[in-house]
């Protein structure tokens, strides 16, 4: 296919495989779907605010994130609309009343959040036009969303414009966290959640069990580094990226004597039967199963294979 035809617009050009993208030439709407396509998932910020009269409004927003922890505080990001540049009823409020509960949106509550999203008249509540049930907050004037499973009572601290962007920076005052959600020592148990994000187009994500994985923090210690890694090893047609990080995040190689008592195991006997009978070469068979060991996390297992061959 010829790409560079295809994206041969101004602001796009298309070589060594990687499409580039200049926004200053790009329709802003265009470049958005770029940016909201690869800077995905997002989170969701359920934002509860309220004007001075006390009419209350619920909207989401995925420009949204946790940008501090001592003050506590996350932003989100209210674009004016497209159509006309007005600022959202959101904005609006924040500038009345500078008080929001961001709530978190799970997957029992992604068809009604998106329903709301609907831009309803000035004042429309869409609590109601949404299905939700409102919970008094304790510190701020917005009700929290009963139905969420984490709530941000929070002040604004700023609204920062930049272009037709308004950045809410807010401080949170107090969270409420859902029974639900929590384990015997009142910490969150991520397996129990089943947030949602968005994503480009009509995508969203659900971050539940199924989608979650655990990489081990390299915090507590001092890896080798992947440039410690043996060469033949680093050059593996076997072993992924992955995998070379998993080995580079050891603190320290397993001794001569690890390696030779590990000799004696049932795996690596057949191994080395396998390489005897010159069924295979002995560096793919201790790849593949240093590369099944990785799978597993099994780090120092997987080095101790690796480290059968003299000439590794
Ligand atoms: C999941 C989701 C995320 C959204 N994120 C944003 C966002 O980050 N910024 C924004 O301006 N609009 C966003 N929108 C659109 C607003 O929710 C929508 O414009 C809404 O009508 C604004 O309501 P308001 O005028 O009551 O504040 C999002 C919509 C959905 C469904």
């Amino acid at each position: 296919m010829n790409r560079t035809a295809e994206a041969g617009g101004r602001g796009m050009s298309f070589s060594k495989n990687m499409l580039t993208l200049n926004p200053k030439e790009l329709d802003s709407r265009v470049f958005y779907s770029y940016m909201t396509g690869a800077v995905a998932p997002r989170p969701i910020a359920f934002a509860s605010t309220i004007d001075k009269e006390g009419k209350i409004n619920l909207s989401p927003f995925s420009f949204f994130n946790i940008m501090g922890i001592n003050p506590p505080i996350l932003v989100f990001a209210p674009n004016n609309r497209g159509r006309d540049g007005s600022k959202k009823d959101t904005t609006l409020n924040l500038e009345e009343v500078p008080e929001v509960v961001i709530n978190i949106v799970d997957y029992d509550m992604v068809q009604q959040m998106s329903l709301s999203s609907v831009e309803f008249p000035r004042g429309t509540n869409e609590f109601i036009k949404a299905g939700f049930t409102e919970e008094k907050s304790v510190l701020v004037k917005p009700p929290r969303v009963k139905e969420s499973k984490a709530q941000f009572e929070c002040k604004v601290l700023e609204i920062k414009q930049i272009g037709s962007m308004n950045l809410a920076i807010c401080e949170v005052l107090m969270a409420h966290i859902s029974e639900s959600i929590l384990d015997e020592n009142q910490k969150i148990d991520q397996t129990k959640t089943d947030w949602v994000a968005r994503m480009g187009g009509d995508w969203y994500a659900r971050a539940n069990r199924e989608a979650m994985f655990e990489v081990e923090k390299p915090i507590t210690k001092i890896g080798i580094g992947y440039d410690a890694i043996p060469e033949k090893i680093r050059l593996s047609k076997i072993l992924t990226g992955n995998h070379l990080g998993q080995l580079g995040n050891i603190e320290n190689l397993p001794t001569q004597a690890e390696i030779e008592a590990y000799r004696a195991m049932p795996t690596m006997q057949n191994i080395i039967e396998q390489v005897m009978y010159g069924c295979a070469f002995l560096d793919n068979l201790l790849h593949a199963e240093a590369a099944r060991l990785l799978n597993e996390n099994k780090v120092k297992e997987a080095w101790l294979v690796l480290l059968q061959n003299p000439h590794p």
